[in-house]
């Protein structure tokens, strides 16, 4: 009787020290002149000190997160950013989206923006290729962008990128190559259509520390099979998401980076090489497929 007592005495001490400290870090950025900056860190202190309470963390484990971060920190450069894939794989990056782009009717949704979009994309005109030498089925994705009453928005700018059948980005090769990537306006009637390829499954950078995190995990590198869009028109808020591949098994396995939202399944279907294409171009007997997007712009307010 007297022990527990005891115990229990010196759990509530316990608890009373790691709360005392707590509350002594969050005073220290009380006088923080900037609210916002004030409400950010001492938010942030309070949830990493939860979070070392409630898992009870080692300090072990404390070095291997701080070997973890350095790591990170060394592998990450110009092209590489283990930060915004840490952020990716833990959702993060997706639940920022989620906070900034509120839902607005029947408004197309964000996703992820990835680090693969890059400023110098070529333009084309209607119909036109973005593959650019990538490799891959040809695939035609056509469109239209409208307000939410579902009136066209002509001359809005949609930039689109991808990952060739190998799997890489025109970025991630070591030469000078733009392939699988460009920017276009649409008509006066809101209408888009552009040639790609096929978008097939291909993993983030993983050999880095958070790959081999995602490996003791027993989580798959891979991004279901996508097709990036950015879209800016004036007066309307700004979209960055992605098409999906309706049928694609690594939807079912997941998505490593959180980025599938059902609205953004869409089919692409696929055609024989004997199907006549859209604008009557000459595949040379291979198979090519075709998907539709139609997208909804929310205003900027
Ligand atoms: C991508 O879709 O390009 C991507 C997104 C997050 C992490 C890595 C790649
Ligand atoms: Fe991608």
């Amino acid at each position: 009787m007297i022990d527990s007592t005891s115990g229990a005495r010196a759990e509530l001490e316990q608890a009373r020290r790691e709360q005392e400290l707590t509350d002594l870090v969050v005073a220290s950025f009380g006088l923080t002149g900037d609210a916002r900056l004030r409400q950010v860190l001492q938010s942030a202190t309070r949830h990493l000190h939860a979070f070392i309470r409630e898992v009870r963390l080692t300090e072990g484990e404390w070095n291997n997160g701080i070997q973890f971060l350095t790591e990170a920190g060394h592998i990450t450069d110009e092209h590489r950013q283990e930060f915004i894939l840490l952020s990716d794989v833990f959702g993060a990056s997706m639940q920022t989206i989620a906070v900034n782009n509120r839902a607005h009717g029947n408004a197309t949704e964000a996703t992820v923006f990835g680090p693969f979009h890059t400023e110098d994309a070529p333009y084309i005109e209607f119909g036109g290729d973005i593959a650019g030498g990538a490799v891959g089925e040809p695939c035609w994705v056509e469109g239209t962008v409208t307000d939410l009453e579902g009136s066209p928005i002509g001359g809005a700018r949609i930039e689109v990128w991808e990952a060739d059948a190998d799997g890489y980005y025109d970025v991630q090769y070591n030469d000078e190559r733009v392939a699988g990537r460009a920017w276009f306006e649409t008509d006066a009637d809101g209408r888009y259509a552009f040639w790609g390829v096929t978008p097939t499954p291909y993993p983030i950078p993983h050999d880095g520390p958070v790959g081999r995190m995602l490996e003791r995990a027993g989580r798959s590198p891979y991004r279901a099979a996508h097709l990036h869009f950015m879209v800016t028109a004036k007066e309307m808020r700004t979209l960055v998401t992605h098409i999906f591949v309706e049928g694609d098994p690594q939807l079912e396995i997941g998505d490593s980076v959180f980025g599938v939202k059902d609205s953004l399944i869409k089919r692409f279907e696929r055609q024989s090489a004997q199907t006549p294409t859209p604008d009557g171009r000459d595949l040379a007997g291979g198979t090519w497929s075709r998907s539709k997007f139609d997208i909804m712009l929310a205003p900027a307010s």
